[in-house]
């Protein structure tokens, strides 16, 4: 029996963590399932985006299953997403990209994993603004690049790759122009390649790579990067294969793991019953192969797939006009794989 806390989430959240926890169940696996708030429902219930009860209860089960989170534009608390990654130091995202047979998409042979690293970068929430006279004249954010941290990600990838037999590393940065931040991680990059000479390694700077993924993604395998590129790359990657409503990731830590859709939450759709659960579910994948139980994992990302290619029971972003679900299509996952 494992324990994980479960964050439905904001906005479609509740519905499509619903919907996947079922699919889930229905693999036998026995998981009790410790659920917590945070985001908007946590404001609206303790006034409070990110309660103790919550950090607690991934401190205690080191895995944690988490519906999407509404963080507001601008002002209001900082992303609960970023203030998760930092506290339990969920240094590797990793987001695979595999094409989905009967998914409308310009590609059929997508099969890329970006996995960016997640706590620095950017994203390090060294930000503020200059004032004069209460007025905001300039506003400067600091990127960190850390050697620990770049040796730390940059070897996980090339680890994933070996386990994943994968044969192909390519790191993404911008060393041209960011000569310190992305000459320091490239400089780490190549020294690290050496230690991995059966894993072939090439690296490109981020805008060249962005348009040959969306001229030939076959040339990509793995791919390592910062912060930001990993988070627009990845998004890339995610339309590639048709979309957010499919693209799953794992943030992996030192102190616990988490796991979630690429989405949001979908205000726009929110409470219409037709978000996809698909990537939610997906990450219950991935989730179940890092517990450990590859033949569960299997068994879902099968049907998944079956019930895609099969193209009944859709929801609308996946077939245009369709009149189904979230609850149908987990329906038809669920009947598939007892199938
Ligand atoms: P979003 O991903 O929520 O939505 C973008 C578009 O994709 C919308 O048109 C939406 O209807 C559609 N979409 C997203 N997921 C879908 C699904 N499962 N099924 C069908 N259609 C789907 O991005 P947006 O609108 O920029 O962000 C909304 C909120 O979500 C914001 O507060 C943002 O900060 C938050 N967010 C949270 C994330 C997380 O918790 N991991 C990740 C990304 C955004």
């Amino acid at each position: 029996m494992y324990t994980i806390t479960l964050i439905p989430g904001d906005g479609i959240g509740p519905s499509i963590m619903e919907a996947a926890v079922q699919v889930i169940e229905a693999t036998g696996v026995r998981i009790e399932w410790d659920r917590q708030l945070a985001g908007m429902a946590a404001v609206d219930k303790c006034s409070n985006p990110l309660p103790d009860a919550t950090l607690e209860s991934i401190k205690r089960n080191r895995l944690c299953y988490k519906g999407p989170l509404t963080t507001p534009v601008g002002g209001g608390f900082r992303s609960i997403n970023v203030t998760l990654r930092q506290e339990f130091n969920l240094y590797a995202n990793v987001r695979p990209a595999l094409s989905f047979e009967g998914a409308e998409t310009a590609f059929k042979n997508v099969n890329m994993v970006t996995i960016r690293e997640n706590t620095e970068g950017l994203y390090a929430g060294i930000e503020h603004f200059i004032k004069v006279d209460e007025e905001k004249i300039a506003a400067e954010s600091v990127a960190i690049v850390t050697r620990k941290g770049s040796e730390r990600i940059i070897e996980y990838a090339f680890e994933y790759a070996r386990k994943a037999q994968r044969k192909k590393v390519t790191l993404v940065h911008k060393a041209n122009i960011l000569k310190c931040t992305s000459g320091l991680f490239l400089e780490i990059g190549r020294d690290i390649a050496k230690k991995y000479p059966d894993i072939e390694f090439d690296d490109r700077i981020v805008d060249a790579c962005a348009m040959r993924m969306v001229m030939d993604p076959s040339e990509f395998d793995v791919v390592v990067t910062t912060n930001l590129f990993g988070d627009i790359l990845s998004d890339l990657a995610a339309g590639l294969i048709g979309g957010l409503g499919l693209t799953a990731g794992a943030n992996i830590g030192t102190s616990a793991a988490l796991f979630e859709a690429v989405h949001g939450s979908a205000p726009d759709i929110a409470d219409k019953g037709i978000a996809n659960p698909t990537a939610t579910i997906m990450a219950g994948v991935m989730m179940l192969e890092h517990l450990g139980e590859p033949a569960a994992a299997r068994q879902i990302e099968r049907a998944v797939r079956a019930v895609i290619a099969r193209g009944e029971r859709l929801t609308p972003d996946l077939k245009k006009g369709s009149p189904y679900g979230t609850r149908d299509i987990a329906a038809a996952i669920i009947e598939q794989m007892g199938a």
